[in-house]
């Protein structure tokens, strides 16, 4: 409990660099702070270093440059000690399909070095907060895709980290299976106080379930924040206005909504009127003023916000693509034998 850095992070990363040889720049300088107790999501398009940075936290890939420390304990010098508070599930299955999901949490029992007394009893408990334990002594072959994963997050469980590393958790999943596996996660963050840290490129995954978000991109983490945070930083939230039958937005209308404050741009088409204001719940009396102001008969409004893909391209300069790596989820289908 000595030494936790001075902004009290449980994961500190400096200037962390790594360079694949020949030349391949995964990570280009990353600086982050996670504090303790948060569901963190690391967001970004396939390629953009997520996997590279997980493996340098979970001590199975040194750094090129730079330094990252987990509760106080830097990952290169003190690795052994970092992996006994750290649960880690990888990108690829980590499981055995040929014997039972109690076989298997019974073997990482063993690699983790769990004292032979208590062991029966740990593997249940984390069979149980996964919602395995009725499936406990059928064979991992006849798992769903999700019960897999939920598996795999069962044998990361074992030790009780104090922070769980999870890459990719759902990639491949159906809709309900991603939601069951994030429920389980869920449980056991509250349960156990357990910190998390996923990898995604999954946006509405990121926006759902993480305290805090940082988008990584080509290496360097672009922006940070909670998801709301993200969304009001790119100042584009859009009014929608139905005016009745006959009614239209010339240009005097026009020209009055765009030397409001808020606004950025205001357009009309037919009786439909768009302003792209930088808030819309500060904007919408100002424009609702103009608008009557000017005997416009309102019939409809409505304001939208923009999506984590929208503050993606805003800081990255391109979409975050919203479908996995075909490649990468044909892999792992295969190895989970089904689709
Ligand atoms: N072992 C490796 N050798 C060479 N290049 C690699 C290796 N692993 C990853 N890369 C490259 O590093 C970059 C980041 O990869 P990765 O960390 O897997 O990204 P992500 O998990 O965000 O998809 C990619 O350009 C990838 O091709
Ligand atoms: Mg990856």
């Amino acid at each position: 409990m000595d030494s936790m850095t001075s902004e009290e992070n449980l994961v500190d990363v400096r200037g962390l660099v790594k360079v694949y040889k020949p030349d391949v720049r995964a990570l280009d300088g990353v600086d982050l702070g996670i504090r303790a107790g948060q569901i963190f999501a690391l967001l970004g398009p396939n390629g953009a270093g997520k996997t590279t940075l997980m493996r340098i936290l979970t001590t199975q890939l040194r750094p090129t440059a730079g330094r990252a420390s987990i509760f106080g304990r830097d990952v290169v010098k003190k690795s052994a000690e970092v992996r006994t508070f750290i649960g880690y599930v990888p990108q690829e299955m980590s499981v055995w399909t040929d014997i039972t999901g109690y076989e298997n949490l019974l073997i990482y029992a063993k690699i983790y070095g769990l004292p032979a007394a208590g062991r029966k009893a740990q593997v249940w408990e984390a069979l149980d907060s996964m919602g395995l334990a009725g499936f406990a002594k059928a064979m991992v072959n006849t798992y769903s895709g999700g019960m897999i994963r939920r598996l795999e997050v069962a044998c990361a469980l074992l030790i009780k980290p104090k922070i769980m590393f999870l890459d990719e958790p759902t990639i491949g999943l159906d809709p309900s299976a991603r939601k069951a596996v994030w429920e389980k996660i869920l449980t056991f963050k509250r349960e156990f106080g357990t910190t998390v840290f996923f990898n995604t490129h999954y946006m509405d995954e990121a926006d759902l379930y993480s305290d805090e978000i940082a988008i990584i991109d080509r290496g360097r983490v672009v922006k940070r924040g909670t998801a709301e945070e993200l969304k009001r930083s790119i100042k584009r939230d859009v009014i929608r206005v139905g005016l009745g039958a006959g009614a239209q937005a010339g240009e005097k209308v026009l020209a009055r909504l765009r030397a409001l404050g808020s606004v950025t741009e205001a357009g009309a088409a037919g009786a439909e009127l768009t302003v792209a204001v930088t808030d819309a719940e500060s904007a919408l009396p100002a424009v609702i003023d103009v608008l009557r102001d000017e005997a416009l008969p309102i019939v409809r409004i409505s304001a939208t916000k923009p999506t984590l893909d929208d503050v993606f391209l805003a800081y990255a300069g391109s979409a975050l693509q919203s479908g996995p790596d075909l490649r990468e989820v044909r892999s792992i289908r295969r190895k989970i034998g089904q689709g």
